[in-house]
């Protein structure tokens, strides 16, 4: 089959597109025809991409955990799913991704893919999707009537962020260039600040939760605006301080979004009740990988990269 494949640490260079062994389903897996893949600029340089289970590193990885796609073959055990689903998933850490004809996924990864979308816009949400949906609903416990100021609103998990803060009811400030203002109030956003020209904390005060997509900087000037009692959710190295958090008491938060079927089937639930949707900036053929990462590495992606598998 045809694949990206990983053949150093580094940047887009190392991104080769060749043939590489097709994947066959052990007992509990399932083998994927891949249609559509997302692409994560990030995960280049995310240790979790090089592992193996032994903690070696691998030689020849295929990047993506984003994927949509048909259920082709089905491992032993396997009772839920059949062959011909229309599936969308996040795939787990350490192994073989889905930026390839096909790729392995575990039952509890794969969820049905929105009926309303069609494979690229479903390869747009899954990660990004969850990261949003983790960080506000089972770490921050974000409830109808709080504020949320959001760090990167634009990107990939910005958008979504945006979109699930206000639909649970919150008030949503976001950060981003003046060319995404419009784009993220009509998302939701009641208030957008450019970060090029205005300091955020010079306007905003006592928020319940801050999610940070941003980092460095933005982090450290973040704590003075959540009002005591309230939480500081970052997903971008390095970890907030404990100590800047303790000083201001805020409760931090730090973690790394997981696979979870049940979530991207309540995400699906919303998608297609036209709560929330996915937001595409560039679609791109998968032979083009290459220049993808190299495009999301500029830092101004709206929404996501997707890289398209099948026509
Ligand atoms: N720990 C985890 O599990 C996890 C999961 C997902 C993502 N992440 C991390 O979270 C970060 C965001 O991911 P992503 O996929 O959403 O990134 P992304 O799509 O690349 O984000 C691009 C967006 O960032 C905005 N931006 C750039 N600099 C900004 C600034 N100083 N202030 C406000 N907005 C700014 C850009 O807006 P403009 O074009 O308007 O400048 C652009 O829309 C990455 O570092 C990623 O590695 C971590």
């Amino acid at each position: 089959m045809k694949a990206i494949r990983i053949h150093g640490r580094g940047g887009p260079d190392h991104l080769v597109y060749e043939d590489a062994p097709q994947p066959h389903p052990g007992p509990g897996e399932v083998l994927v025809r891949v249609y559509a893949a997302g692409v994560i600029a990030t995960e280049l340089q995310w240790d979790e991409t090089y592992q193996t289970n032994a903690g070696s590193l691998r030689p020849l990885p295929i990047p993506g955990p984003d994927l949509s796609g048909v259920v082709e073959e089905i491992g032993s055990g396997i009772t839920a799913l059949a062959r011909g689903d229309e599936v969308y998933a996040m795939l787990g850490y350490g192994r073989d991704g889905a930026e390839a004809e096909f790729t392995i996924a575990l039952p509890s990864e794969l969820a049905p893919k929105p009926r309303t979308l069609d494979f690229v816009r479903a390869a747009a949400v899954p990660l990004t999707a969850l990261t949003a949906w983790q960080a506000l609903f089972v770490h921050a416990r974000l409830a109808a009537g709080q504020t949320i100021l959001i760090h990167g609103a634009a990107g990939g998990v910005g958008v979504f962020a945006v979109q699930l803060a206000r639909w649970v009811g919150a008030h949503v400030i976001a950060t981003a260039s003046a060319r995404n203002r419009d784009f993220l109030r009509e998302l939701g956003a009641s208030a957008v600040i450019d970060y090029t020209t205005t300091r955020f904390e010079e306007i905003v005060h006592d928020v319940d939760l801050v999610f940070d997509l941003v980092g460095g900087d933005t982090l450290v000037r973040s704590w003075q605006v959540v009002k005591p009692g309230g939480v500081l959710v970052s997903v971008v190295s390095p970890r907030p301080s404990f100590a800047k958090a303790k000083a201001h008491g805020v409760r931090p938060v730090w973690f790394i979004v997981e696979p979870n079927r049940e979530q991207l089937i309540q995400i699906g639930a919303l998608i297609d009740a036209g709560q929330i949707r996915p937001i595409i900036d560039t679609v791109l053929p998968l032979s083009q990988a290459r220049q993808a990462y190299e495009q999301g590495a500029r830092g101004h992606t709206r929404g996501k990269i997707v890289l398209r598998v099948v026509d």
